[in-house]
C-alpha cells in the first residue's frame, strides 16, 4: 500500500477556488486586461478552401472611421515565421505560417488583420475587404475528388501485426465485419479565442488563455524572430480549452506583429464561427473492424483500419486502435491507422483525442459480437478482462476495469436489462440500457514548482500549471495545505504564467499528476524542517517521534501535544518566509533532458504504455447509460446515465466528479448532438456557431452520476494520480449507440445518431 498517507485536505471535497470570481464576471479573460491605448484586431478569413488571393480590394475601409492598419500576406510575408509542427517550443496546428503568402489551402483561413481604435470598426473593416480568388475544386473530405490517402503522422503506432488475425478470424465461433463512422467536432469552449498582445522595450507581453504558456513563450518567441527572454504569457484561468488551447494559434503572431509596427497594445476577440477555422478540431474518422470470439465469448482476434482526416500541409493521425484493441485479452491483432488529406485546416487535439473516436468503434463491436453470440455485453468485457497487454505481456500497474463494470450495473440496474432488443417499452418510448469500457493513459510529466510558508501560517504556491476549469488551481492548494496543516483556502495560488516555475502543457490529463507531485516535493521539504525543529527544540512536541508528527488545523501534533504552524514557520524562518523550490521528474524522465525539454515547452509526457519500462499505467471506467427512444418520432433521450471509475487517488472529489461527469455528458454530446457539417462542393463548415452546431442543454441531460472506485497506486508517482480530465468522455459514444440498439433493435455506426437513423 501507499506509504503516503494524507493529513487533511487531499481528498477532501473542496469548492474551486476561482468559481465565485468566475460566476461573478471578476475572472479577467485574454482580451480583459486593462492596458492603456489599445488598438482592436480583427479577421478576415478566407471564403474559399482552395486557391490563391489575386487582389484585395480595400477601398471599403475609406467609409470607416478609426482603421489603422490591414495585415495581408502583402505586407506579413515572412515576417511570422513558420512553427515546428507538433513539438512544442514552436507547436502551432499548422506548419504554414499565418499570412505567408497568397495561397488559400482550406476555408476560413485568416487573410487579413484589420486594426482599428474600436472593436467595431475593426469587425466592420474586416467585413468591408474585397478578396478576388484564384479558385480550385476543394477536396472537402474522405469522397471528395482530389482527397488522398498520405503516410500518417502521429505519436501513436500507426501499425500492429500480433498473433495470425487471418486464421483467428476464419476459426472462430462468431465472426463479425462492421463499419463506423464519426463526424468532424469542434471543441467550443465558452470563453472565446481571444488575446492582447502589448509591447515594451521591446518585450512582448501577452495575456491569452492557454493550456501550455511555456511553448507559447518559445513558440511566439521563433515566430517572431526574438529571445524566448523577450516573451511573456499571462494565462491565469481559461474559459474551457479541451484541447483547443494547447498549441500556438495562427492569431496571436500576427496580432503580436500588429502591436509592435503600431507601438500600441492590441487586443483581439474572435467570433465564434472564427473559432471553428483559426483552432484545431475533431476530425472525422472511419473504421472497418473485423473481430471475432469463440462460443464462451473469449475474443480471439481482431483487425481495425481505420481512416482519419487531415490536412495538406500535417498528416496529423491519432491512430487510437492501438490503445483500443490492447485493452483486452485478444490474442491477435492487426492495425492499419490511414490518413487522408482535404482541403482543409489541420486537425488537432479534442478530449480524449483518439479514445473518443476509436472507443466508439471498438466498444460497439463488442456489443454486437456480444449480441451475435447471445452473451450478456457486460459479461463479455469481464471475460475478455486481462491484467496483461496481450502484445508484450507487461502487467497494468493497477486495473480497475472489471470493478467498475460490476459498480456501474449495479447502480444503474443493469439486471433488469431485456436481451432481446425492443422488447422494454415504457410510456411511448422504447426502453434501453447500454454500457461500454471507458480508459485512458495515466500520464504524467516534469515539473517545477515553488512553495512558500510564510512566518503567519499562511501559505503560497506558484507553479506554471494552467487552470482551464478543471480545478488545477484547487488542486494543487490541497496538496500544499494537506503538508504543510492548512486548510486550502489559506494557500494563496499562482497558476497559468510563463515566468512561473514551469510544468509541461495542460493535456492528456497530466496536469494534476504533474503539478501535483511537484507542489508535494516542495511542500515536503519544508514540512520536514518544521518537524525537524519541532523536535529538536523546547516547545511542546521536543523529543517526539518524527514519524508520529501529523499536522492538521494549523497544528502539528503528535498523541495529545501539538504546536502551531506559524510559530514553527516563524521560528525555521527567522521572521522571514521559507521558500522551496522544488523539481518532480517523474519515472523514465531523462534528468537533464527531461527538464530542459520541459522549460523550453516541449510536452515531456510519459503515461499508458510509455510509462515504465516493464508495466502500464491506464485508469479505467465503465459507462452505463439509460434511453429512451420515441415510438413516434425516433427521438433518442438518454434518460440516466452512470459512470464508475477507478482513476488513482482522488485530490478533490468535487472537481473530479465535475470533470468526470462533464466529460460523460459531453459524450452524450457526441453521440446524439454533435456533428461539423461540410459543404461537399465548397469545403465550407456550414454550421459554425451555437444556433447549428447542436449542443446538450439541461433537458437533455436529467441524471449523471460519476461513482469513484478507490484505487491506491503508490507506483505511479508520489500522490498516486492517474488524472480524470478525458476518461469520463471515453466509451460514452459507444454506450448510448448499445442503448439504442438495446431499445429498439437498431445498429447505429455512424455518429450522431439521429431520429432517421432509428425511426
Ligand atoms: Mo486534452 S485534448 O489533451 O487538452
Amino acid at each position: 500500500m501507499n506509504a503516503f498517507r494524507p493529513d487533511g485536505a487531499i481528498g477532501r471535497a473542496t469548492p474551486r477556488i476561482e468559481g465565485a470570481a468566475k460566476v461573478t464576471g471578476r475572472a479577467r479573460y485574454g482580451a480583459d486586461q486593462p492596458v492603456a491605448g489599445a488598438l482592436f484586431a480583427a479577421l478576415a478569413t478566407s471564403a474559399i478552401a482552395r486557391g490563391r488571393i489575386v487582389a484585395i480590394d480595400q477601398s471599403g475601409l475609406a467609409r470607416i472611421a478609426g482603421i489603422r492598419m490591414v495585415l495581408t500576406h502583402a505586407n506579413v510575408g515572412k515576417a511570422v515565421k513558420p512553427g515546428r509542427w507538433f513539438l512544442n517550443g514552436g507547436a502551432m496546428s499548422t506548419t504554414a505560417a499565418p499570412l505567408a503568402g497568397p495561397q488559400v489551402r482550406y476555408a476560413g483561413q485568416i487573410v487579413a488583420v484589420v486594426v482599428a481604435d474600436s472593436f467595431e470598426a475593426a469587425r466592420d473593416g474586416a467585413a468591408a475587404l474585397r478578396f478576388t480568388y484564384a479558385e480550385e475544386a476543394p477536396a472537402a473530405s474522405f469522397d471528395s475528388p482530389g482527397a488522398r490517402e498520405v503516410k500518417p503522422r502521429g505519436l501513436n503506432p500507426t501499425t500492429l501485426d500480433h498473433g495470425d488475425v487471418d486464421a483467428a478470424l476464419a476459426a472462430a465461433a462468431h465472426s463479425l465485419t462492421l463499419d463506423y463512422e464519426t463526424p468532424a467536432q469542434h471543441h467550443n469552449p465558452l470563453e472565446l479565442f481571444q488575446t492582447t498582445c502589448a509591447w515594451r522595450d521591446g518585450r512582448l507581453e501577452v495575456w491569452e488563455s492557454s493550456q501550455s504558456v511555456r511553448s507559447q513563450k518559445f513558440g511566439l518567441a521563433k515566430q517572431l524572430g526574438i529571445s524566448p527572454s523577450r516573451v511573456e504569457v499571462h494565462s491565469p484561468l481559461a474559459g474551457g480549452a479541451f484541447g483547443s488551447r494547447g498549441d500556438l494559434s495562427q492569431v496571436t503572431a500576427l496580432v503580436a506583429l500588429a502591436a509592435k509596427r503600431l507601438a500600441r497594445p492590441v487586443k483581439y476577440v474572435g467570433s465564434r464561427r472564427q473559432g471553428f477555422t483559426t483552432r484545431t478540431f475533431r476530425a472525422e474518422t472511419r473504421h472497418k473492424l473485423r473481430i471475432a470470439c469463440d462460443a464462451a465469448g473469449k475474443l480471439t482476434g481482431i483487425e481495425h483500419l481505420s481512416w482519419e482526416l487531415v490536412s495538406r500541409t500535417e498528416a496529423f493521425t491519432l491512430a487510437g486502435a492501438d490503445t483500443t484493441s490492447r485493452l483486452y485479452a485478444i490474442p491477435a491483432i492487426r492495425i492499419r491507422a490511414h490518413a487522408v488529406e482535404a482541403d482543409r485546416q489541420t486537425p488537432g487535439f479534442m478530449r480524449a483525442p483518439p479514445e473518443v473516436p476509436f472507443a466508439f468503434a471498438m466498444e460497439s463491436a463488442l456489443d454486437e459480437l456480444a449480441h451475435t453470440a447471445g452473451i450478456d455485453p457486460v459479461a463479455l468485457r469481464l471475460a475478455n478482462d486481462t491484467n496483461v497487454d496481450p502484445v508484450n505481456g507487461k502487467p497494468f500497474v493497477t486495473r480497475g476495469l472489471a470493478a467498475c463494470l460490476r459498480a456501474g450495473a449495479k447502480a444503474i440496474g443493469w439486471d433488469r436489462r431485456s436481451s432481446t432488443p425492443g422488447a422494454v417499452r415504457g410510456g411511448g418510448d422504447y426502453v434501453g440500457l447500454g454500457c461500454a469500457s471507458a480508459f485512458y493513459a495515466a500520464q504524467i510529466g516534469p515539473a517545477d514548482a515553488e512553495v512558500t510558508l510564510m512566518s503567519d501560517g499562511r501559505a503560497r504556491v506558484r507553479v506554471g500549471t494552467h487552470e482551464i476549469g478543471q480545478g488545477a488551481a484547487t488542486l494543487v492548494a490541497q496538496v500544499a495545505a494537506d503538508r504543510l496543516g492548512l486548510a486550502a483556502a489559506e494557500v494563496d495560488v499562482e497558476v497559468g504564467d510563463s515566468e512561473l516555475p514551469p510544468t509541461i502543457l495542460q493535456g492528456g490529463s497530466t496536469g494534476a499528476a504533474s503539478a501535483g507531485n511537484a507542489v508535494l516535493m516542495a511542500a515536503e521539504a519544508i514540512r520536514a524542517r518544521l518537524v525537524q525543529a519541532a523536535v529538536a527544540g523546547p516547545g511542546p512536541l521536543g523529543g517526539a517521534d518524527p514519524a508520529e508528527i501529523r499536522f492538521r488545523d494549523g497544528m502539528l501534533v503528535a498523541g495529545n501535544r501539538a504546536e502551531r504552524v506559524a510559530d514553527l514557520a516563524a521560528a525555521v524562518g527567522g521572521g522571514k518566509p521559507i521558500v522551496q523550490r522544488s523539481t518532480h521528474l517523474p519515472a523514465r524522465v531523462p534528468p537533464g533532458l527531461g527538464p530542459m525539454l520541459m522549460r523550453r515547452g516541449i510536452p515531456v509526457m510519459l503515461g499508458g504504455h510509455r510509462m515504465f519500462r516493464k508495466r502500464l499505467g491506464y485508469s479505467f471506467g465503465a459507462q452505463f447509460v439509460e434511453v429512451r427512444v420515441d415510438a413516434v418520432t425516433g427521438e433518442v433521450r438518454v434518460s440516466r446515465m452512470v459512470g464508475a471509475f477507478a482513476a488513482g487517488r482522488i485530490i478533490n472529489p468535487v472537481t473530479a466528479r465535475a470533470q468526470l461527469t462533464g466529460g460523460m455528458i459531453w459524450g452524450v454530446s457526441a453521440a446524439l448532438h454533435e456533428a461539423t457539417e461540410i459543404d461537399p462542393r465548397t469545403a465550407r463548415y456550414v454550421n459554425a456557431d451555437f444556433g447549428e452546431y447542436h449542443i446538450p442543454v439541461h433537458a437533455d441531460v436529467p441524471q449523471v452520476e460519476a461513482m469513484l472506485i478507490d484505487e491506491d497506486d503508490p507506483t505511479l508517482n508520489p500522490l498516486g494520480i492517474k488524472g480524470v480530465g478525458e476518461l469520463g468522455i471515453v466509451g460514452m459514444n459507444a454506450a448510448v449507440a448499445n442503448a439504442v440498439f438495446n431499445a429498439t433493435g437498431r445498429r447505429v455506426r455512424r455518429l450522431p445518431i439521429r431520429p432517421e437513423d432509428v425511426i
